[in-house]
């Protein structure tokens, strides 16, 4: 499964990706009024830094104008993955931008016959919102297994994105589903990385090694 780090934050994205175990970043518009940068030029730093996709979002409900703001966020690397809303324009757009040879992202997906209609335009990930599904009273795991089925059913190449994760229970349940991507808050995917076994294990053979008063080297 690949992990993207879904956040604008440079100082966690460079973190992450000096780990090695980094495969690509999402943003959305709420997360570029957090990090406070100007979207355009935060999207470049961040292409900068990984190799893998970047998602940006267009902002625009029409398909026309979702088109130029596509060729906008495009031109600033080859990494970018547009990002557009699941509707009627959204995967008229989708399609014309993957059929042209561009990675598309779309988003704001709460339902299996969804997923469908974005992977028959062509969509290069689909991402349905795990944590916001679940707010909503809904199994938002439930709906990975339904998008998998029907994907892996239709052999569709689409990439099973799973979004708005909160915690590393998320993270488990989409792997034993097998989902493609994760997208993860810079501090889920740091969760991932402690056990207090570990850490109580690392100091007791500290402490011994210690006692042998030997170095290594
Ligand atoms: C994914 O691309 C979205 O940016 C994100 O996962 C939304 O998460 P949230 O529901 O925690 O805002």
């Amino acid at each position: 499964m690949k992990f993207f780090v879904d956040t604008a934050d440079i100082k966690d994205i460079t973190e992450l990706a000096a780990t090695g175990l980094l495969d690509g970043v999402t943003t959305n518009p709420s997360l570029i009024h957090k990090s406070g940068r100007k979207f355009l030029e935060v999207v470049e730093e961040i292409c900068g830094i990984v190799d893998g996709p970047v998602s940006a979002e267009v902002v625009a409900l029409d398909h026309e104008t979702m088109m130029k703001e596509a060729a906008i966020l495009r031109k600033i690397a080859d990494n970018v993955a547009i990002k557009v809303p699941l509707t009627i324009d959204g995967l008229k757009t989708c399609k014309a931008l993957t059929s042209d040879g561009c990675m598309v992202n779309v988003t704001l997906c709460f339902s299996a016959n969804q997923a469908l209609l974005a992977a028959k335009a062509g969509a290069t990930f689909i991402s349905p919102f795990v944590g916001r599904h679940d707010d909503n009273g809904q199994d938002g795991m439930q709906l990975i297994e339904d998008i998998r089925l029907i994907y892996d059913n239709y052999n569709f190449s689409t990439e099973v994105l799973v979004a708005s994760i909160r915690h590393p229970i998320h993270v488990l349940q989409s792997a034993k589903i097998g989902a493609d991507v994760a997208t993860m808050p810079p501090a889920v995917i740091k969760s991932l990385f402690n056990h207090v076994l570990t850490e109580k294990g690392i100091a007791g053979f500290l402490a011994d090694w210690e006692k042998t008063g030997q170095t290594i080297g």
